[in-house]
């Protein structure tokens, strides 16, 4: 059978990663979270005091920075350097300041350069915001996951209750509203839906339903 490269894009909190990796767990496929390695440089960046503004100086971190993935029973570790900072990027800080480094030119260009060859040998799953238009154009299956931003915001809500965070609903909705806008704003490669990709709106899905629909459109294309 063909080891099919799937993309799988779009806004804040819809979903991607549990749906990625769910897909990836059922093809036997690799997955890979590129927010993952934005937020780990955004992160070792906020711990070094770098200005997140700074390319010159992110880039040249950067250069010497590995990032890498483990899969394990709670899911996917990242680990900076060989330390573990699975939760640590995903704390709201690094959340709120991920847009801003993710829209530096080099920044990407390094970040891009790793996915591709991460996603070199097929059977991947990936998610992001530019997978189906930047890192694989190619990619034989691409999908483009939305919901409304209430929907978001109160998963989001859910998982931080999990997590021992009590931002409010209403701050939430505001954080996701105003990356989404940085995201689809800035000028490299900015989050948009691929031409040919799939767009599904999982608003009133769960998490099994939209499983099942990427899983229907990945076995048409094997
Ligand atoms: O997917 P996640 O929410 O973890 O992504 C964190 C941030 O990383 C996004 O808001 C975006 O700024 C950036 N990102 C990106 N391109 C990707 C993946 C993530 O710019 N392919």
């Amino acid at each position: 059978m063909k080891k099919l490269r799937i993309a799988i894009d779009g806004p804040a909190s819809a979903g991607k990663s549990t749906v990625a990796k769910l897909v990836a767990k059922k093809f036997s496929y690799i997955y890979c979270d590129t927010g993952a390695m934005y937020r780990s440089t955004t992160l070792k960046a906020m711990r070094l005091g770098i200005d997140l503004h700074n390319e010159s100086k992110i880039v040249k971190m950067l250069e010497s920075t590995e990032i890498t993935f483990k899969p394990s029973e709670q899911g996917q570790l990242v680990f900076i350097d060989g330390d573990e900072v699975t939760n640590d990027i995903r704390q709201e800080d690094v959340t709120n300041s991920v847009s801003t480094v993710a829209a530096l030119t080099n920044v990407r260009s390094i970040l891009v350069k790793r996915q591709k060859d991460i996603a070199n040998d097929g059977g991947i799953v990936m998610d992001g915001r530019d997978i189906g238009t930047t890192v694989l154009p190619d990619a034989e299956v691409k999908i483009f996951l939305i919901a409304s931003v209430s929907e978001r915001a109160e998963r989001r809500f859910k998982d931080n209750a999990e997590k021992g965070i009590h931002t409010p609903l209403e701050e939430l909705k505001k954080e996701i509203e105003l990356r989404d806008y940085k995201d689809s704003h800035r000028k490299v490669s900015p989050l948009v839906k691929a031409k040919d990709a799939i767009e599904l709106d999982t608003t009133s899905l769960s998490i099994n339903e939209v499983v099942n629909e990427i899983s229907k459109i990945v076995e048409n294309c094997q």
